[in-house]
């Protein structure tokens, strides 16, 4: 009804506005005296001290959250992590020890793919550890640990404020881990965890300032058949979520890859008038993949390509190369990704307004799959 969504015109327009709210809520009581400590996971240092591999599984959008969560996990904690779809780990036959631990991502906690995943790795002798948003779901009940998201209740079918709770989830759990094993360097740390409660403050402004001019752009775009997605590094997974979103809501054929890959094919599709969106790196990050970015920006606009870059604010290099460019607040690089997938959340959903689209409910899709 019209009061639930409090004065928003979707559920969707509300959720993505909680985004900051969601972060915060994950990250509140994780974190004692400048250190990440989540209470939850009490009694498992012996374990997390000796594991000796991390394999991510889910689905949809929550396997980008987890492909993102795979850089901040070998960064921090030094150990191999690998990111799965559940439907694809399930009917193989894959390495597992007791030293695995498999970490399920789910905001229903009820996606049947994820969870015989789960219940499959326990059997082959892994530890297993549900993210998860709902209380008490099945995926959690049947996992030897669970970290909640506190994202509140999700009802757009399609996840906005899950994701970047989500990916916030698994950075405090990779710097958890990083502590018990002795792996992060005491003062990165403690700069991980001033940038993880400053970024609802730099969500919040992305909406402020970049929502309207997104939603216009959307509106101009509302006859736009296909869309591509470039990322790199932590970018790379946005990309993808950018398209997966535009595909959903709006059924506009979209693709995300990895900027790297550009000449290894994609470049054929670049045809005068064809957008793509570009989340570029930051350039106090990789200065080297920042130039290698706007190099395949200055390659795809020199083929006709309409690029709306998404930058951090103050990088000028974008400039010239790019039609359009929607700015982030300053992160360190790799907390990029909680602030680049706002403007494309708010672009998915503008577009599928623009078309009289039921953004919430999308055509052929369910909030939570439970058949396999
Ligand atoms: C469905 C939803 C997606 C979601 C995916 C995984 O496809 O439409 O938004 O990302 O399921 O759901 P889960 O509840 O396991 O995160």
């Amino acid at each position: 009804s019209a009061a639930e969504k409090g004065g928003w015109s979707s559920f969707m327009a509300k959720e993505v506005s909680e985004e900051p709210e969601a972060v915060a809520n994950t990250v509140r009581g994780r974190i004692h005296e400048g250190r990440v400590e989540i209470p939850e996971l009490d009694g498992m240092d012996e374990f997390l001290a000796d594991i000796d591999r991390i394999l991510v599984i889910a689905c949809g959008t929550a396997a980008y959250a987890g492909m993102v969560g795979k850089y901040a996990l070998e960064t921090w904690t030094r150990v191999p992590v690998d990111v799965e779809l559940a439907h694809e780990f399930r009917y193989r036959d894959p390495v597992l020890s007791p030293r695995t631990l498999v970490v399920s991502i789910s905001q229903s906690g009820e996606t049947m793919d994820t969870l015989m995943a789960v219940k499959y790795a326990r059997s082959r002798g892994a530890k297993t550890l549900s993210i998860c948003n709902t209380q008490g779901a099945t995926i959690p009940r049947e996992s030897d640990a669970i970290v909640y998201t506190h994202a509140g209740p999700e009802v757009a079918v399609a996840s906005t404020k899950a994701f970047v709770a989500q990916i916030t989830a698994l950075y405090l759990l990779a710097l958890h881990v990083g502590r018990v094993r002795g792996a992060i360097d005491p003062v990165a740390a403690v700069d991980a965890v001033t940038e993880l409660e400053a970024i609802p403050g730099k969500i919040a402004r992305v909406l402020e300032t970049e929502q309207g001019r997104i939603e216009q752009l959307a509106h101009w775009m509302a006859d736009t058949r296909s869309v591509l997605f470039l990322g790199r590094n932590v970018g790379y997974p946005i990309a993808l979520e950018g398209a997966l979103k535009l595909k959903e809501l709006a059924y506009i054929h979209a693709e995300g890859f990895a900027a790297g890959e550009l000449k290894h094919g994609p470049i054929a599709l670049i045809e005068p008038g064809q957008p793509v969106f570009v989340v570029v790196p930051s350039p106090r990050g990789s200065g080297e993949m920042h130039k290698k970015v706007v190099s395949n920006i200055e390659e795809i606009r020199a083929r006709g390509a309409r690029v709306i870059a998404i930058a951090e604010e103050g990088d000028v290099a974008v400039l010239p190369a790019a039609d359009e460019v929607l700015r982030i607040p300053l992160a360190a690089p790799l907390f990029e990704p909680l602030l680049a997938v706002v403007p494309l959340h708010i672009f998915a959903m503008g577009l599928a307004e623009a078309k009289g689209l039921d953004v919430d409910q999308p055509r052929n899709l369910a909030k939570s799959v439970t058949v396999e």
